[in-house]
């Protein structure tokens, strides 16, 4: 198993939280590498049901370490809340750390993310309103609050302090908002940071020495590949970058560390909040799909936009996440379709265009060119082995894998863990 990438191929929520605690139960290491508590990762096990915005997806075995590493940004609020639901499903979570240079979501971060979202009206770029966009944006500037900064009281004032100061200027000048107490805010995260600081430490040292150990490992990416701010529909993305070569930089990791790169792709495309997406459904289709595998965001409730197939997105993200390898979720949805189809290029300006383009102002006029394929009638939810699979399912998959020119090694039918199929038996996990 060595050193696994697990990312999200589309426009995020694929499944990422149910593969990932499926195959953690071989893991020693399961790390989060971007992102924040704009995720919402759905694990449904013996535990229960949780919807995991920080905590990695592999907490529920004890052999595994999880960590948050520093690519991540962490609302501490958020990350105590889920801490203590884990521990109220009886989940233990004493292997649980936090890198020390992971960035913290402050309460102005949450609070500018809302007036930007509400100031842009029209033109919203759909946020989760948890803070990110600020909150990475401070990190770039130079700016942020880590969370190793909660770990010495002063020098935490100090540097809240600094930032403040300009927050305050833009909140009361630019906004026309009250500012922000220094005093509320430094108690409140003093509080936050008394509770965390068993979790937090240096991490890539941790990660590091199960990799040389040749231990598994799993690397847990966040949002999906057509939100990464270079190679998504910007300016409708997320703020980090969700790609394969991001976890080696939210984690210390060196390139060569990496065995293998897995993309979890849903078996037809979903979307929450604005952008771009050429196959939306918007009509009775789409919301069959989102009734059948109850299409609501995971951490604002939203309902996602739905849509076939698109194989020209699905080709770029397997190229710039460099997959070996996708795990197939959703295809129980498709049960009972007796046509479904698959977006292969698009039209723009009367041509036709197989890569997926830089700029939304083309793809916003994108017309999806669909193939059809027959079908199936029968619920394949309780079926394990790949060859009892129908014959639609299978020819559905191989077509997906050559327009991908991926294989496919795994296949979600369902949201249970023990819902999966593995294509090729001997797939190591
Ligand atoms: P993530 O963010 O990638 O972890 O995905 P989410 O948890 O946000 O969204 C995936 C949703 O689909 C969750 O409600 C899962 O329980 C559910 N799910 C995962 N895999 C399957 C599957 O194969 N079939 C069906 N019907 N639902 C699934
Ligand atoms: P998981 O890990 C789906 C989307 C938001 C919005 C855009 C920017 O569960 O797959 P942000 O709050 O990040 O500034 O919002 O990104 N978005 C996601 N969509 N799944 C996610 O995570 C997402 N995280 C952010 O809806 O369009
Ligand atoms: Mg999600």
């Amino acid at each position: 198993m060595a050193v696994i990438v697990i990312v999200g191929g589309q426009w995020g929520d694929e499944g990422k939280g149910k593969i990932i605690d499926l195959l953690a139960e071989k893991a020693k290491v399961v790390a989060r590498f971007s992102g924040g508590d704009n995720a919402g990762h759905t694990v449904i096990n013996p535990y229960g049901e949780f919807r995991l915005h920080l905590v990695p997806s592999g907490i529920f075995y004890p052999q595994v370490t999880c960590i948050i590493s520093n690519g991540v940004a962490i609302n501490p609020a958020v990350l105590l809340e889920e801490i203590d639901d884990l521990h109220n499903h009886g989940v233990d979570t004493s292997r649980l750390f936090i890198s020390d240079r992971a960035h913290l979501i402050m309460p102005y971060h949450t609070l500018f993310d809302a007036l930007e979202e509400e100031r842009r009206s029209k033109r919203a770029i759909g946020t989760t309103r948890r803070g990110i966009g600020p909150a990475f944006a401070d990190k770039v500037a130079r700016v942020g609050i880590r969370a190793g900064y909660l770990l010495d009281k002063d020098t935490f004032r100090g540097r809240l302090s600094a930032a403040l100061e300009f927050k305050n200027i833009i909140l009361t000048k630019v906004y026309q908002v009250s500012p922000l107490s220094l005093e509320e805010i430094y108690d409140q995260y003093c509080h936050y940071g008394e509770q965390l600081v068993p979790f937090i430490r240096e991490t890539s040292s941790i990660i590091r020495e199960a990799a040389t150990k040749g231990e598994p490992v799993l690397l847990e990416g966040a949002q999906g590949a057509l939100l990464d701010p270079d190679f998504g529909t910007y300016p409708y993305v997320t703020s980090s970058s969700p790609l394969a070569g991001a976890s080696c930089i939210g984690t210390g990791l060196g390139p060569r560390e990496i065995n293998r790169v897995m993309g979890i792709f849903k078996a037809y495309n979903t979307r929450v909040g604005a952008g771009p997406m050429p196959t939306e459904l918007k009509d009775e289709i789409g919301d069959l799909i989102r009734k059948k595998a109850r299409e609501y965001g995971a951490t604002t409730g939203r309902p996602r936009r739905c849509g076939w197939f698109d194989a020209v997105a699905g080709r770029f993200s397997v190229e710039i996440n460099g997959l070996s390898d996708i795990a197939l979720t959703h295809l129980d949805v498709y049960d009972g379709f007796s046509s479904i189809k698959i977006c292969t290029a698009y039209k723009f300006k009367g041509e036709v265009l197989t890569s997926f383009p830089s700029d939304i102002a083309i793809l916003e006029k994108c017309q999806p060119v669909y193939e059809e394929l027959a079908g199936w009638q029968e619920s394949i939810s309780g079926i394990r082995n790949f060859k009892k699979l129908p014959a639609g399912a299978r020819n559905y998959m191989s077509r997906l894998e050559d327009l991908l020119s991926c294989p496919i090694s795994l296949v979600s039918v369902g949201p249970d863990r023990r819902q999966i199929i593995l294509v090729t038996p001997s797939t190591p996990l």
